[in-house]
């Protein structure tokens, strides 16, 4: 199977805007993930984090802005056109097929490029998220929520995506189970794939993410490397505290 995307292109947005009835939920945000890149998108509770996810994804149409993959405009395309043009993501809340078993559900994700996968290939999937799950005809309910969490890992892996939006995977996660799934983002982006990933653990993010762009208030106010963000003084005071 072959590791990585459609398309070895960056996903580009730019002055994004995205205004619900009365809320500015995103504004004017630009920014940029090359293959392989890991991109941390970190700021506060409602500062857009989640609203840029969805309009990278058909979820939400921008109000203003593009977004391309490489040379392809995205921003106008309905959810499932994108994700066949090479994005994939998971969920802040996990959103599974509760009532379908584990293999099912690593399917779904093969569906978005008209794909089937073998159960080996499921297998392979998994033991890419570092699953402790063998089980593949259980029910994806009845897991519990870190092998959830793996499992919708691996179903947006099995699109096969040029670029992985990840919508807070750690959350609710242990220590060991963070590092361990750095260690699975960090080998997918070294497969060639560009990761966006949105995360409040700074740990994290500090360990895997070669750039991190900051959103406060739907805007952007700094983006550099982890270390530079670290130490922003706008940085500090919108999100990290002292
Ligand atoms: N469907 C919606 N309708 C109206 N307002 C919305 C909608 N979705 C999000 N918002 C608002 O847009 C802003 C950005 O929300 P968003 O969920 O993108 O933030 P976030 O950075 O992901 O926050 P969190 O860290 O809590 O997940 C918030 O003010 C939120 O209340
Ligand atoms: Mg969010």
């Amino acid at each position: 199977m072959a590791a990585s995307g459609v398309n070895a292109e960056a996903l580009v947005a730019e002055n994004v805007t995205v205004r619900y009835a009365g809320v500015t939920a995103l504004d004017d945000a630009s920014l940029r993930v090359e293959p392989g890149a890991i991109v941390g998108l970190i700021g506060p509770n409602g500062a857009g984090k989640t609203t840029l996810i969805n309009a990278i994804t058909g979820v939400v149409r921008p109000t203003s802005g593009t977004i391309a993959l490489g040379t392809k405009r995205l921003d106008r395309l309905p959810a499932h056109r994108v994700a066949r043009a090479g994005i994939a993501r998971t969920y802040q809340n996990v959103r599974l097929f509760a009532r379908l078993d584990v293999a099912d559900n690593v399917r779904a994700g093969a569906f978005a490029r008209s794909g089937t996968l073998s159960d080996s290939e499921i297998v392979t999937l998994l033991e890419r998220t570092g699953t402790t799950e063998r089980d593949l005809r259980r029910r994806a309910g009845a897991l519990p929520y870190g092998e959830q969490r793996r499992l919708e890992v691996a179903r947006a892996l099995a699109a096969r995506p040029a670029t992985l939006l990840l919508d807070e995977p750690a959350a609710g996660m242990n220590p060991a189970e963070t590092i361990v799934l750095g260690r699975t983002i960090a080998s997918v982006a070294s497969s060639g794939v560009g990761i966006l990933l949105v995360e409040h653990d700074m740990s994290l993010v500090a360990a895997i993410c070669t750039s991190v762009v900051v959103l406060n208030f739907g805007r952007v106010i700094a983006t550099g490397t982890p270390q530079e963000i670290a130490r922003d003084p706008a940085v500090i005071e919108a999100y990290l505290g002292t």
